[in-house]
């Protein structure tokens, strides 16, 4: 079984929707899938659920013992459930003690929960922005995470915090854990268009990651934002739209360990066009 957090301390670079897509995307690719909403907020729940998410959840499994499996909700589509964050999860998580400590032993709850889990090929755990005790758990728990990138001016800022974290996060899992380092398993560069910043950081994040970057990126499409008001991953509302096939090449890369296996471009010059004309209009520029 593999694990991995989608994580950013940046807020909106699409951490939620990747959850979503790429869950959907691993489903399809006949991977038993468990996408666990680690945000109070429930974003990731609320793409597949969107008349709300029941209100048991991670939370009831950190505080009451229940198994992930005990509170994983199936979806309509095969292999793949959903654990909802639960009603209690953000008091639950300030309750995880503080952010560096590892005081009783409550920052490895999520561990051993992850670690009872079986049936599953993959868990993707969605993270929230803020740097809580619980998010600083999941980091302990899981084998990797998958940085989504959002190529706006202050994006390699947020994520070099991130970096810090994952290194003494790394220590700590070295000396008080089998669990040996926290590796990147995967840059995805999310909201891309055609603008000369979208590029210009594409550039300056492939050549800070290098082959950890996913040759192809997401492109900003109001298309995402459509199908999550539908409760629907974009990767089956609109199945041949580019941000669904970038979210199934994403998966391909996550399956294939090495960040798709071809070496990053090193120049704005040699970095590709988004696939069509619909699909990198961008939102924000329209706004
Ligand atoms: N490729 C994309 N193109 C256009 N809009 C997108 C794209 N990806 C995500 N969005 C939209 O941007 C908003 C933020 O995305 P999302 O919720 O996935 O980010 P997040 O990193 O999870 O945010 P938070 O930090 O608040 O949890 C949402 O409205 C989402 O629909
Ligand atoms: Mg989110």
């Amino acid at each position: 079984m593999r694990s991995v957090a989608i994580t950013n301390a940046k807020g909106g670079v699409g951490k939620s929707t990747t959850a979503i897509n790429m869950a959907a995307a691993l489903a399809e690719l006949d991977r038993r899938t468990l996408l666990i909403d680690a945000d109070p907020s429930g974003n990731a729940a609320l793409g597949y659920f969107p008349r709300g998410t029941p209100a048991v959840g991670l939370a009831d499994a950190l505080l009451e013992g229940a198994r992930l499996e005990e509170v994983a909700v199936a979806t309509e589509y095969p292999g793949l459930e959903v654990v909802p964050p639960g009603d209690r999860l953000g008091a639950c998580s300030d309750q995880m003690g503080s952010v560096q400590g590892l005081g009783q032993g409550r920052e490895f709850r999520i561990r051993r929960l992850l670690k009872g889990l079986s049936g599953y090929d993959v868990v993707l755990v969605d993270t929230s922005p803020v740097l809580t005790p619980l998010n600083v758990a999941i980091l302990y728990a899981v084998a990797d995470i998958l940085i989504p990138i959002d190529p706006c001016v202050a994006a390699l800022a947020g994520v070099r915090a991130l970096e810090d974290l994952v290194r003494s996060v790394s220590e700590f899992r070295i000396e008080f854990t089998d669990a040996g380092p926290l590796a990147i398993a995967g840059v995805l560069i999310t909201r891309a268009d055609r603008t000369l910043v979208s590029k210009q950081i594409e550039a300056e994040v492939r050549n800070y990651f290098g082959e950890l970057v996913y040759p192809r990126v997401v492109p900003a499409s109001v298309k995402f934002r459509e199908a999550y008001a539908r409760g629907t991953p974009l990767v089956h509302y609109d199945r041949f739209s580019a941000g669904a096939v970038a979210y199934r090449a994403a998966a391909d890369a996550y399956l294939g360990g090495s960040g798709g296996g071809r070496s990053a471009p090193s120049g704005p010059e040699e970095i590709e066009e988004p696939e069509s004309d619909e699909d990198s209009f961008d939102y924000r520029e329209a706004s």
